[in-house]
């Protein structure tokens, strides 16, 4: 049930990404190249399914023209690994199984490469197939979940700023809540507005999606520690190496996944009010934490 959901919404996002990308012929050819090695190289595409399966439980069944909504969070998304990928950043040389953008294409090239993908999202944005209230609302946070203020930027500089010092519980909240859990709530709360969700539809949305998100994250640590880079397809114990702010290193791994099942445990009670509509969204939170890459 879950692996068809999951198999499905892939492979609904992968064709509206494959046509709402430049062909790889398109000129000027090398950016278009960079954007596609990066995007179709495996990734579990879990934000376009949160998103579309939001829409699904709020409108009954799936909104026609959703997955376009779900390749714009998949772009920007993508964008966001490129750059933390960069050697200013997180410098890695791995992802999704493939050498990095910049690896491949070089730095200039992979920075223009995730500025594309961000304003190429932006452009089909402008574009869904929904009301233009709901089309500026789900613009606007999806700005603001990608951007500085608790947003996926801002995380990202304070994940930063922590290399290297012992941050206290609070700052490693904060930047897992702002540079993960921002667009994970953010692509519920859009696929909720794109499907016509009244407020407080919108408001269990976020409460759901904030908590599964800095779940998301915390697993995303644990993971670094536990499993092979072969198995995650992006260099294993880069955390540690670097020197991160991350949920084991400051609580060991058995507290770390404590937390993550409470918050899903949490998370859940916010989808009380949609009964047995709220089954998949569940099932996909429970994925989230149990997952192995
Ligand atoms: C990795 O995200 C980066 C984080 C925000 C933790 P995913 O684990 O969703 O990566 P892909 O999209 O499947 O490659
Ligand atoms: C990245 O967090 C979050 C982003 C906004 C991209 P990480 O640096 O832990 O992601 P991975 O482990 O490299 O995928
Ligand atoms: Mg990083
Ligand atoms: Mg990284
Ligand atoms: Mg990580």
């Amino acid at each position: 049930m879950l692996e068809e959901i999951l198999k499905q919404g892939q492979a609904l996002t992968d064709a509206a990404l494959d046509r709402l990308i430049p062909r790889e012929t398109q000129a000027p050819v090398s950016i278009h190249k960079a954007m596609r090695h990066s995007v179709f190289a495996g990734g579990k595409r879990l934000r376009p399914v949160l998103c579309m399966e939001a829409g699904r439980m709020i409108a009954g069944s799936l909104p026609s023209k959703i997955e376009e909504l779900g390749a714009a969070l998949e772009m920007l998304h993508t964008y966001s690994l490129i750059h933390d990928d960069l050697p200013a950043l997180d410098n890695d040389d791995l992802r999704r199984g493939r050498p990095t953008c910049h690896k491949v294409f070089g730095e200039a090239l992979a920075i223009l490469a995730g500025d594309a993908l961000q304003t190429q999202a932006y452009e089909v944005l402008a574009r869904l197939a929904c009301s233009p209230e709901s089309r500026v609302r789900i613009i606007e946070e999806i700005a603001r979940g990608t951007g500085t203020i608790d947003g996926m930027i801002g995380g990202q500089v304070v994940d930063l700023e922590a290399e290297h010092m012992r941050p206290n519980a609070e700052i490693l909240e904060y930047i897992h809540r702002a540079k993960t859990s921002a667009l994970i709530t953010a692509s519920l709360v859009s696929g909720g507005l794109y499907a016509g969700a009244k407020e407080n539809e919108v408001a269990s949305l976020r409460a759901f999606g904030r908590s599964v998100g800095l779940a998301f994250q915390i697993v995303d640590d644990v993971l670094d520690v536990t499993q092979t880079s072969e198995q995650l397809g992006k260099t294993a114990g880069k955390d540690t190496a670097a020197q991160k702010a991350t949920y084991p290193a400051l609580f060991g791994i058995d507290e770390s996944i404590r937390k993550a099942d409470s918050l899903v445990g949490a998370a859940f009670k916010e989808l009380n009010s949609f009964g047995e509509r709220a089954e998949t969204l569940k099932a996909l939170a429970r994925y989230l934490v149990e997952r192995k890459k």
